[in-house]
């Protein structure tokens, strides 16, 4: 059984730790360094112990955007859980929207985003770049993501509200 909470100032610092396989805690999103540890987020506990988070932030009254997502056991509804408990925290209705980023390299990121009815609104190619000179980081040469594919394109997804999504999600989790 997987719960869903608001993150307090304790979890701060193990959020900060466990993003740090994701590039965290500064991450860059819609072209902007920000700290995750500035923003609201969600923890995902399980049998006592923390096992996943989302950290987010309003972009506009309609707009919520999801900074960092990150389920430490992949494949069993934590991500699920985190996202769609999300609509409700947030108060957001139907017709909102809610917006990431995530990278070319990232295949089952984009299946998971993909299955839970995110669509792409821009493919930014040749746009890590970017995000590794808003973290200040001199690369020689290319950066190689998890799934060994050179990482090297930012993707901006999006997903309109339906009134499933409201209700609370139709997933297992
Ligand atoms: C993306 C992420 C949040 C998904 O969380 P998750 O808890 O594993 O996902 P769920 O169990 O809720 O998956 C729901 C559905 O999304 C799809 N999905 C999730 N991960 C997938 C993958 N790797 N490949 C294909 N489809 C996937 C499936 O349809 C899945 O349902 P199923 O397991 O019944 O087939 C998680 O993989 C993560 O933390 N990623 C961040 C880190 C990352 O991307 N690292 C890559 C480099 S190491």
């Amino acid at each position: 059984m997987i719960e869903i909470r608001d993150a307090s100032k304790n979890d701060t610092p193990w959020i900060a730790t466990a993003s740090e396989s994701i590039g965290g805690p500064l991450i860059v999103t819609n072209s902007q360094l920000v700290d995750i540890s500035d923003h609201p987020a969600l923890v995902a506990v399980a049998n006592a112990e923390r096992v996943g988070f989302l950290v987010y932030r309003s972009l506009a009254p309609d707009i919520v955007e999801v900074i960092a997502l990150k389920a430490l056991h992949r494949r069993i509804g934590i991500g699920s859980a985190l996202l769609n408990a999300l609509p409700a925290r947030v108060g957001a209705d139907t017709g909102h929207r809610i917006e990431l980023d995530t990278t070319n390299d990232s295949a089952g990121a984009l299946a998971f985003y993909k299955q839970h009815g995110f669509s792409v609104v821009k493919h930014r190619r040749g746009a890590f770049a970017e995000v590794l000179a808003l973290k200040g980081y001199a690369v020689d040469g290319p950066v190689i993501g998890c799934g060994g594919r050179e990482i090297t394109d930012v993707i901006r997804l999006r997903k309109i509200l339906a009134d499933i999504d409201v209700r609370g999600g139709s997933d297992r989790a």
